[in-house]
């Protein structure tokens, strides 16, 4: 991670730069390929906040890799606060039966939307089901879930940019950074 003067006026401070994330994606997506080959991979981005990530992330994936791509979006978040109800805005299209399934996510927090998430998949009977997610806030957690492939483990501060809104704007930054309260 490196510190950086904030290149908006809606941050604090810049905790993750351009470089920095796209160096992790790439290892992230090394480790992804040589875990998946040979294997159904349906990858499942979460939306909104992980469509930056999902995007940035698929292309760093091995050609040859057997890769499906379907969403699902829920929310918990108003503002800053989680309400603790996860709410399911919309479901898998594809039948992920019998398939690898990779959850990605922008932020696991409190668990709680992860949690709810995997428990709903679960039920569809993939063969296997890891998540990824770009940032990590171990500190904050609620229920005890840790995802498989994470890009960075970061502190209980409240972050925006890359994906991540805050009661929807500031996704398309370019680096992930503190919110300027
Ligand atoms: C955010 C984020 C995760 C969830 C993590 O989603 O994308 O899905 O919160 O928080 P948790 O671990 O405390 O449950 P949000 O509900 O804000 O929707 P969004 O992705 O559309 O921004």
């Amino acid at each position: 991670m490196s510190a950086q003067t904030p290149t908006h006026p809606a941050l604090s401070k810049v905790l993750l730069d351009e470089n920095t994330i796209k160096a992790r994606i790439r290892e992230l997506g090394a480790q992804i390929t040589s875990d998946y080959a040979g294997r159904r991979l349906m990858v499942v981005g979460v939306l909104k906040g992980s469509v930056i990530f999902l995007a940035d992330l698929l292309r760093t994936l091995g050609a040859e890799l057997d890769v499906e791509v379907d969403f699902v979006a829920v929310s918990s978040y108003a503002g800053k606060n989680s309400t603790g109800a996860v709410r399911t805005l919309l479901d898998l299209r594809a039948d992920p039966e019998g398939k690898d399934l990779l959850l990605v996510e922008d932020i696991v927090d409190t668990g709680l939307t992860l949690a709810s998430l995997t428990e709903t998949l679960r039920a569809h009977r993939p063969n296997s089901l890891e998540v990824c997610t770009l940032l990590d806030k171990p500190d904050c957690r609620k229920i005890p879930i840790q995802p498989k492939y994470v890009g960075f483990r970061i502190p209980n501060e409240f972050v925006i940019g890359y994906g991540l809104d805050y009661d929807e704007r500031y996704r398309q930054l370019p680096v992930v950074g503190v919110m300027r309260t």
